[in-house]
């Protein structure tokens, strides 16, 4: 039911600050204030059960060539409330419905020297504060150049948090767990090497940023529905604890071209007691405009196999040759290379995923490395570099399409782009047509290497238009979309539900390319997953990579069981069992699990959580009754003590729990776990060990 009325009203007072106007959650514990400082600055802060959590902040912009900016000399013309109440029924998701309920505040500001308007929108949920800044059409504020936003959020302490290093071009970085005053003389450390990576400042950080105050608060920083505008990052000055938006330059270093009307993205803070809530809450997505995609019926969760993590851990190839070191599209002959013996994508070797895929009920098969041009494809700086249409001698794409249509498997096509974007443009079309036409409705697409135009960055006002425009292509084509590398998300998904899943951050290759921190992915779900699905590819189970490429001494720093909690606890619609077909048949009993999991939920209970520390969620499957658990643990053992009261009173199921076994270990005894079945109802406590690095997996079927 929706439901809107304006509260003409609403909490507006006087005080000794000019014009300070009040905004209440709708559960009252949070208090969000606006007033204009004695120079016309605008300012806000926000308490969370009368705890300060942001300290009086400026708002603002500073416009290029343009000596008045939009920071100051402003007057309020008008103040507007109201509140907001509706629910909305998400095309695939961690519940059924979602609740949009928020109190809301704009304020209108008329800048006296220029007198041009901005609009500072508010909107106040129970777990947090939106705003974002508007500019309406007027004559004396037309087209204008961002130099930076200036919008602050002044802590109201030495923080503890969980970040990455600020960079123009990479996400991919492990996570540090340290004070905001530590961050400084950490940040060398914590920028490891990446193919293209531009940091910015010693104490920039990306958002989601997640933080954790002395007195228990969990406060987090992110944005919603970047739209025509660049990423934003922070910077943090250290000697007073402020963050202020730093956004992602275009390659003249100018930050966003703007034509009014329009707005900027939501700049969201999310605040809780309760670690729990900052999982369930759904704000980065109510922030999102509705679905726009009128039929939906073409976009479905899928879980997929691929013949990926062969090459990513280097025992086969996507090049077909090694006699090439340059390639040029149209020219180069492949039928005279000689095959280099280790091309992973090739006829024979696809059909093996496509047995297996449709012997355990998966949905699809993703393979990479089928279109020519991989032997010479990133470092270079080459523009044309892929025409994501010709296949290499060894790949059938008319045999292929046939044998998996006649299995019932989908194929999942692969664009990598090598971050040349224009190149992609101009093929985007045929390759989209392509792919109809072969019986692929899914594309991976990535950017790995420095962007081309030669300059850009990856999260720039202008690429991010260009990943936009990739999704809202792949509409017209009824296309799904999951792009690594691409911006990380803001909820856009709502908008557009067929960018089912995003990379985005460090997913499980890192655990190929020297392994990541055991503690990863207790820290995900609290930063680059509160911006929608990541494409994390679960399911390692062998974690020597030795034994499958010799010359990889990586060791993927998880447990067995780790890895299978990871399919409720890194929420997608899209999940990837990503091992080799031969290491799942060797642990036949555990790869059950990942069979049995389901990918797309009517409801979602987060039962404990601790960034850093351990994540525990319980899922009900779409429309079957069934429930399914996950949890993962950090790098220090513990026993997870939880009540089943999330399943349905007077009814009997069966547990099956996959556990670390008492010795299991990431590092020294991964593979150590058991399996036991019990009878448990809605009143059965129990206690689960989790070793470090470890977790647990329990699926409950209803005892009929
Ligand atoms: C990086 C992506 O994250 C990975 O999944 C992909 O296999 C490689 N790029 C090659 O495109
Ligand atoms: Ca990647």
């Amino acid at each position: 039911m929706k439901k809107i009325f304006i509260i003409a009203f609403l909490s507006l007072f006087l005080s000794n600050i000019v014009n300070a106007q009040q905004l209440k959650s709708p559960n009252g514990n949070l208090t969000m204030t606006f007033s204009l400082s004695n120079d016309g600055t605008p300012n806000y802060k926000l308490a969370y059960k009368n705890k300060e959590v942001i300290k009086s902040s400026k708002l603002g912009l500073e416009l290029k060539n343009d000596k008045n900016s939009l920071l100051n000399n402003f007057s309020i013309i008008d103040t507007k409330t109201a509140s907001f109440d509706e629910n909305w029924t998400p095309v695939w998701g961690e519940v059924k419905t979602i609740r949009n309920h928020y109190n809301e505040l704009a304020v209108t500001l008329s800048q006296a020297t220029t007198n041009r308007q901005v609009i500072i929108r508010f909107r106040l949920f129970d777990e947090g504060l939106g705003f974002r800044y508007e500019f309406p059409a007027q004559k004396n504020l037309t087209y204008f150049v961002i130099k930076e936003e200036k919008t602050q959020f002044t802590m109201a302490g030495d923080h503890t948090a969980y970040w990455i290093a600020g960079d123009y071009d990479t996400q991919e970085y492990d996570f540090t767990t340290s004070k905001l005053s530590e961050i400084r003389g950490l940040n060398a450390k914590a920028i490891t090497a990446n193919l293209s990576q531009t940091s910015f400042s010693p104490t920039g950080v990306q958002t989601s940023l997640m933080m954790k105050t002395d007195n228990g608060l969990y406060i987090n920083l992110h944005e919603a529905a970047l739209i025509n505008y660049p990423a934003m990052h922070l910077n943090l000055d250290d000697k007073n604890m402020i963050f202020e938006s730093w956004l992602t330059p275009d390659m003249k270093g100018d930050k966003g071209y703007m034509q009014a009307p329009s707005t900027t993205p939501w700049r969201t803070i999310m605040v809780s007691d309760d670690a729990r809530e900052i999982l369930a809450s759904k704000m980065t997505y109510n922030l999102n405009e509705p679905n726009k995609i009128k039929d939906t019926s073409w976009i479905k969760p899928v879980k997929y196999v691929g013949v990926w993590w062969e090459m990513i851990t280097g025992k086969s190839s996507w090049a077909y040759t090694d006699d090439y070191p340059s390639v040029e599209l149209g020219i180069t002959d492949y039928t005279k290379a000689k095959p280099n013996g280790k091309h992973g994508a090739n006829t024979a070797n696809v059909k093996k995923y496509i047995d297996f895929a449709a012997q355990n009920g998966f949905d699809a098969v993703l393979v990479e490395g089928w279109n020519i041009g991989w032997e010479d494809w990133y470092g270079n700086s080459k523009d044309y570099v892929f025409d994501f249409v010709t296949p290499y001698p060894d790949f059938n794409v008319q045999d292929i399409r046939d044998y998996a249509k006649a299995k019932g498997i989908k194929m999942i096509m692969h664009h990598e782009t090598s971050s040349s974007v224009r190149n992609y443009e101009r093929h985007l079309d045929t390759a989209y047509k392509f792919m109809k036409a072969n019986g692929y409705d899914a594309v991976k697409s990535g950017y790995v290497g420095n962007i081309l135009p030669r300059g850009e960055n990856h999260y720039s006002q202008w690429i991010v238009n260009h990943y936009q425009y990739a999704l809202e292509e792949a509409v017209k084509y009824k296309i799904m979309v999951n792009a690594h590398e691409a911006v990380r998300p803001t909820g856009i998904a709502r908008t557009y539900p067929n960018l089912i899943g995003n990379e985005s951050a460090r997913g499980t290759e890192y655990q190929a390319f020297g392994g990541s921190k055991a503690n990863h992915v207790t820290i995900l779900p609290f930063t680059r997953l509160q911006g929608g699905p990541m494409d994390y590819t679960p399911g390692i189970f062998e974690m020597d990579i030795s034994k499958l490429n010799p010359g990889n001494n990586s060791h993927v720093n998880s447990t067995l069981a780790n890895q299978l909690a990871l399919y409720l606890t890194m929420y997608s619609p899209l999940q990837m069992a990503a091992d080799l077909p031969e290491n799942y048949n060797r642990f036949a009993d555990a790869f059950q699990f990942i069979k049995d999991v389901a990918i797309d939920w009517d409801d979602s209970k987060y039962i404990e959580a601790e960034p850093g520390q351990y994540v525990t969620v319980a899922r009900k499957a779409k429309g079957t009754g069934k429930w399914f658990l996950g949890s993962v643990n950090g790098e220090t053992q513990r026993n997870s003590n939880i009540v089943l009261d999330f399943l349905e009173t007077s009814k009997k199921y069966t547990a099956t729990i996959y556990a670390d076994a008492k010795d299991a270990h990431y590092k020294t005894n991964p593979q150590a776990y058991n399996i036991r079945k019990v009878v448990v109802t809605n009143k059965t406590k129990l206690s689960t060990f989790c070793a470090p690095g470890g977790g647990y997996a329990i699926s409950f079927i209803e005892n009929k």
